[in-house]
């Protein structure tokens, strides 16, 4: 789908287990946000342990698979060369490990339609993307970072090849507004 750098980001499937990846991906995140005071944004609990939240990645993977248009579920790729010290994955070399996941909508969701302040904005009769989500698979630390921009780039390559306007993102607020960074 796309590749910049040692990154290459596809669709996601669910041939293989790219669902159960992404909620293992999003565990993943919790230690980390904490660790850097963010842990309110999505709180303690873990992922997998949510009601339906496998459901619905499930049932996002597979409206990106089956539909061409949004939802989009993408996945990003490092293909490993040789072994990282003091990893445990991969255990076979060269073959793609997933560190990073976003998905990508073509409607707000109602906490956003619903603010005033937003409404011009909104009303514009653009064709545009929202970035619902991106995470980084923090388990393949130090092999994630970058992930998040790699996959940014693709989102946009998207939007260029199928003619969207615009793409909102939205960030979690608190934390100092270090995420906006
Ligand atoms: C956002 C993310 C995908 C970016 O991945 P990346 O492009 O590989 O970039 P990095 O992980 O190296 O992070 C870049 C910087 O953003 C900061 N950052 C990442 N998530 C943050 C968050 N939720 N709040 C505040 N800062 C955050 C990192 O600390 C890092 O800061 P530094 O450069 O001062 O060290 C990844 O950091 C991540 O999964 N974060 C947790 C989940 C998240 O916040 N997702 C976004 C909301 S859906």
């Amino acid at each position: 789908m796309s590749t910049s750098n040692k990154f290459h980001v596809r669709n996601a499937t669910l041939a293989g287990d790219d669902a159960q990846f992404i909620i293992a991906a999003f565990d993943s995140t919790l230690p980390y946000l904490a660790s850097i005071g963010a842990g309110g944004m999505w709180g303690e609990q873990p992922f997998s342990q949510k009601d339906g939240f496998e459901e619905d990645t499930v049932d996002s993977v597979r409206k990106s698979e089956q539909d061409e248009n949004p939802p989009k579920v993408m996945i990003v790729e490092i293909e490993i060369l040789n072994r990282v010290e003091g990893q445990e994955r991969p255990q076979d070399a060269n073959m793609p490990t997933r560190v990073g996941a976003a998905v990508v909508l073509d409607s707000l969701p109602s906490y956003l339609t619903a603010r005033e302040e937003l409404k011009n904005e909104i009303n514009k009769e653009k064709k545009f993307l929202y970035l619902e989500v991106i995470i980084s698979d923090f388990r393949t630390d130090p092999l994630h970072r970058g992930a998040g921009a790699a996959l940014i780039e693709a989102v946009k390559d998207y939007g260029r090849v199928n003619k969207y306007d615009t793409l909102y993102v939205d960030c979690w607020a608190g934390n100092g507004g270090r995420l906006n960074k």
